[in-house]
């Protein structure tokens, strides 16, 4: 397994649309191997989530998982779960705004709003169909990922860039001082 480099903000990868993964690549070892360095990659940087356009391969799957972790603390733990193709279906418009940052754009957290509730479809690792309902953190890691392969990114979310800060001043002003409605 390996360590797949992040594109960073500006390389015009993150900016593609990415294409459906064909079905009979799914299984192959190449792409086993892909999903493998894509967790490896996520659990290097601490990250919650990982798209395939942020290390160079313009497909649309994503992984994601919470698990103690440092960048974002204080969040409810959520297993390793790869989509596959995901089809987000909104299931209630109300959005709520929280922080997010993205191993695109290290250094860098934004208030960003996001709809509360999902229905998240698409395919497992292994190509089974997964059908998940999501709230709070969870649907707005599902968002982001899938935002990604759209070629979107957390900026384009956001309303104002008022609540656009530096890591450090996030930890400073505003890590721990939101009231989290999500918990
Ligand atoms: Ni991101």
């Amino acid at each position: 397994m390996s360590i797949l480099k992040v594109a960073q903000l500006g390389n015009p990868i993150l900016r593609r649309n990415s294409s459906d993964v064909p079905l009979p690549m799914i299984q192959t070892p190449d792409f086993q191997k892909f999903i493998d360095d894509m967790i490896d990659t996520m659990h290097e940087y601490d990250g919650v989530g990982l798209a395939a356009p942020q290390v160079h391969v313009n497909l649309r799957v994503f992984t994601m998982e919470v698990l103690s972790n440092p960048r974002y603390p204080n969040r409810a733990d959520y297993p390793l779960t790869i989509v596959i193709n995901p089809v987000i279906t909104i299931i209630n418009s109300d959005s709520v705004g929280d922080w997010e940052g993205c191993l695109s754009i290290p250094g860098l957290r934004g208030f960003v709003p996001r709809t509360f509730s999902l229905n998240l479809k698409g395919l497992d690792r292994q190509g089974k169909a997964i059908d998940l309902s999501l709230e709070g953190f969870p649907a707005r890691i599902a968002q982001h990922e899938t935002d990604h392969c759209n070629g979107k990114i957390y900026l384009d979310r956001m309303p104002s860039f008022t609540k656009l800060a530096f890591q450090r001043e996030y930890e400073r002003f505003h890590l721990d001082k939101l009231p989290n409605p999500e918990k």
